[in-house]
């Protein structure tokens, strides 16, 4: 699907940025694993959050859904879940990464999960090295891309150091050590997104942090009331920049999840000199296995260009496209290090975004980890390829807004990956 988007009136009014993507994909993984129902408020519903719910029902967990993000789901306990399926993930990079860590230890059982042709060019090595190591016994195309065949058997624990920042790869891996005998250690080279380490604990796991490293102890049950799911900040990000890049733009965003690693994005702009205000810290949270909430206010004004460093990436590895984007209006240079993970996102992220922003204007170049952008003060406009990347699609509407001549974008039904409701917002906020 073909849309435009144009220059146009400045962003105004207030956005409830739309439910995280990354807690609703573990609130379904363990709603599934729960011994009672789960009560999920605020549910993602968008095509990757939909998958795991196929995925989660075709394991045997029954999920009432109530409307408007409200879910019941009736799981099937730690070591229930049906002991065969092919699981279809669709696009989602993150079910593929977390489902078979719980698989793998429900000796019996033998999976396959496969899905899009994106999801065919995902890494998953970086999942069967560590669950190898444990015990389970995998197969994977090429020994590294999907379909992924999991056999479970008894598993043991681990101590593992990640071969990169991945909350996906650590996430497995402690998922892995909740039926594993004995306790699970990951060490992670960077913080990144923690929100698995959380709902362990809510799920009463035993679950700690000592530095780099995250433990966890195999259990016989994990139990969770409820969860409630904040608001996506890579998801609201989009809008934050197009209200940073647009004249005029004053925006508030409301009920977004404060997570201090998610919020990385956020950060850069500050420091690019964009005017943010709202707490950015984990002031709301009511305990520390929860997640805390924010608003904030986002205004348009000038930029400075920056420079990215690897032990930022994780924080906002999502929003590193933006980053690019928003170079391209500031002065000077901006330069991401230290991003080749973008390489294996839902596509090759640094030759996707450093294309089509050349092809809207441009002056970026490719590096090995990541992109150096000089400041024009602006961009062309003109068209560019979401290739299937429901990020890239919203990337290549934001620039639009800010663009002088306006930006088709080619392949914009991808939005509905991580957020169907996407060009509507974006709309409602230009119309004040
Ligand atoms: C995610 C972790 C990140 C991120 C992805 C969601 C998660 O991936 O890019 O969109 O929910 O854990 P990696 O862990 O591979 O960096």
């Amino acid at each position: 699907m073909k849309a435009r988007f144009a220059p146009g009136s400045p962003l105004r009014g207030s956005l409830a940025a739309p439910p995280d993507k990354s807690i609703s994909h573990r609130a379904a993984l363990f709603g599934a694993m729960s011994e009672e129902p789960v009560h999920v408020t605020g549910y993602l519903d968008a095509a990757d959050t939909r998958s795991t719910l196929a995925a989660v029902a075709a394991l045997g967990a029954r999920v009432q859904e109530r409307g408007r993000g409200e879910l019941v789901i009736a799981g099937v306990g730690l070591r229930g879940a049906a002991r065969a399926a092919t699981i279809d993930v669709g696009n989602a990079g993150t079910l593929l990464r977390l489902l078979p860590g719980w698989l793998a230890g429900q000796p019996g059982g033998a999976w396959t999960l496969d899905g899009d042709a994106s999801i065919r060019r995902r890494p998953v090595d970086r999942i069967a090295r560590p669950l190898a190591a444990m015990g389970a016994a995998l197969e994977a195309r090429e020994d590294r891309f999907p379909p992924l065949s999991i056999a479970a058997r008894p598993l043991a624990g681990i101590a593992y150091d990640l071969p990169v920042a991945s909350a996906q790869i650590k996430s497995c891996v402690l998922v892995a050590g909740l039926l594993a005998e004995g306790k699970t250690t990951v060490r992670e080279p960077e913080p990144s997104r923690d929100h698995t380490e959380r709902l362990l604990a809510r799920a009463g796991a035993p679950v700690s942090r000592d530095g780099a490293c995250v433990t966890v102890r195999g259990v016989d049950t994990v139990t969770i009331d409820a969860v409630h799911v904040p608001g996506d900040p890579s998801s609201a990000a989009f809008h934050a920049a197009a209200a940073v890049l647009v004249p005029g733009s004053r925006i508030a965003i409301e009920g977004m999840a404060a997570n201090w690693t998610r919020v990385g994005f956020f950060r850069i702009l500050q420091r690019m000199g964009a005017a943010v205000a709202g707490p950015l810290e984990e002031r709301e949270a009511a305990a520390p296995d929860h997640e805390p909430v924010c608003s904030l206010e986002v205004t348009h004004g000038p930029l400075r260009g920056t420079t990215v460093t690897p032990d930022e990436v994780p924080l906002a590895i999502d929003e590193l496209p933006l980053v690019a984007l928003l170079g391209c209006f500031a002065e000077g240079e901006t330069v991401v290090q230290g991003a080749q993970e973008l390489r294996v996102k839902e596509s090759d992220r640094i030759a996707t975004v450093v294309e089509g922003l050349r092809g809207l204007g441009a002056d970026i170049e490719a590096t090995d980890d990541g992109f150096a952008v000089r400041g024009t003060g602006g961009l062309r406009g003109g068209a560019i390829r979401a290739h299937g990347d429901h990020r890239l699609a919203m990337l290549g509407a934001v620039a639009g807004l800010a663009s002088r001549g306006g930006v088709d974008v080619d392949g914009m039904e991808a939005a509905a990956v991580s957020y169907p409701g996407f060009a509507g917002d974006l709309a409602g906020l230009t119309r004040g």
